[in-house]
């Protein structure tokens, strides 16, 4: 039997944008993470895959190339040269809440590939692997810019601009952030094309907001290198406005970020698509209590205060 995890992630500035060439800066988080276990079948059962937390339950044989899971196994299974149906079952487990902007997908498919490479005696380049799962991505962004697929491979924060190799980077101090779900879900795929249909009305205004996010997005990396979170704060409440006008909040992501800024959080803002799914904020040892329970107070269906960079 083999197992293997990988985190959920959060983008700290620069989502949407980066769809259109601007950076992003993100980070994983282990404190939710997917697994998958592959354990030998009966010599001609084929392979099965069980996702009990979709309800999924697919013969890999009878799959359809519209299945991003039954996808990323034979493209694996491909690279690997496998030429023959592996006798295998593969349980896939996620405790990463699904379309919340915590890259689940991502996650359950990264988890997926590197647990074949281990089962096949192979080591698992985190740039193989994120090519690997940026094929299943497709799935759940339509277009995807990549960021989710190489954040969750590489397991560490990354400076993404879309057709360039990551780079990996360290944080100088580590940072203290409440993740909070509005229990929305928000399919990624319907954000970013209503954000392509508003970009195709209005080219202009479109570019020049992300032209602002990728301004701010530097300013941030410059804050997390520096170690300077008061900085980061101010950045977060700027990326938020920014991605408010783009229309990609909702009441619920604005009501959590306004609680957590009353209760202390230096800054907050929507992490990932939007229309849904999670915010972060950016708190200290001393604010995170009462951030978290204003959190919960407004509404948040889970809050998780989790340290970056550690
Ligand atoms: O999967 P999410 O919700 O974290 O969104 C990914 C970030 C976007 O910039 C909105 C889309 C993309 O492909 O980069």
């Amino acid at each position: 039997m083999v197992t293997a995890t990988a985190p959920g992630k959060v983008i700290l500035a620069g989502e949407h944008a980066v769809v259109y060439g601007r950076p992003a800066i993100a980070a994983p988080v282990w404190q939710v993470v997917a697994t998958a276990t592959i354990t030998a079948a009966a010599p001609g059962a084929g392979c099965t895959l069980i996702a009990s937390d979709l309800g999924q339950v697919l013969q890999l044989a009878d799959a359809g190339d519209d299945e991003p899971l039954a996808v990323v196994t034979r493209l694996t299974l491909a690279r690997l040269g496998v030429a023959h149906m592996p006798d295998w079952r593969i349980e896939l487990r996620s405790d990463i809440p699904i379309a919340s902007g915590l890259g689940s997908g991502a996650a359950l498919s990264t988890a997926l590939v590197r647990a074949i490479f281990a089962r096949l005696g192979q080591p698992a380049p985190p740039a193989v692997v994120s090519e690997l799962v940026y094929e299943s991505e497709r799935f759940y962004h339509g277009v995807p810019s990549g960021i989710d697929n190489t954040v969750v491979a590489y397991g560490q924060p990354i400076w993404f601009v879309k057709g360039q190799p990551p780079e990996p980077f360290m944080l100088a101090a580590p940072i203290l952030l409440a993740i909070a779900d509005t229990g929305i879900r928000s399919p990624t795929v319907l954000t970013v094309s209503k954000v392509r249909e508003a970009w195709l009305q209005d080219r202009p205004r479109y570019e020049a907001i992300f032209d602002a996010i990728g301004d701010l997005v530097h300013a941030a990396r410059r804050a997390l290198e520096q170690g300077d979170p008061s900085a980061l704060g101010g950045l977060f409440n700027a990326n938020q406005a920014l991605l408010q006008s783009m229309g990609v909040s909702c009441d619920a992501i604005e009501t959590l970020v306004a609680a957590a800024r009353a209760a202390g959080a230096s800054g907050a803002k929507l992490s990932g698509a939007g229309g849904g799914g999670n915010i972060i904020a950016l708190v200290e040892p001393t604010t995170a209590p009462a951030v978290h329970a204003a959190l919960v107070a407004a509404g948040a269906r889970r809050v998780i205060v989790t340290a970056l960079g550690a």
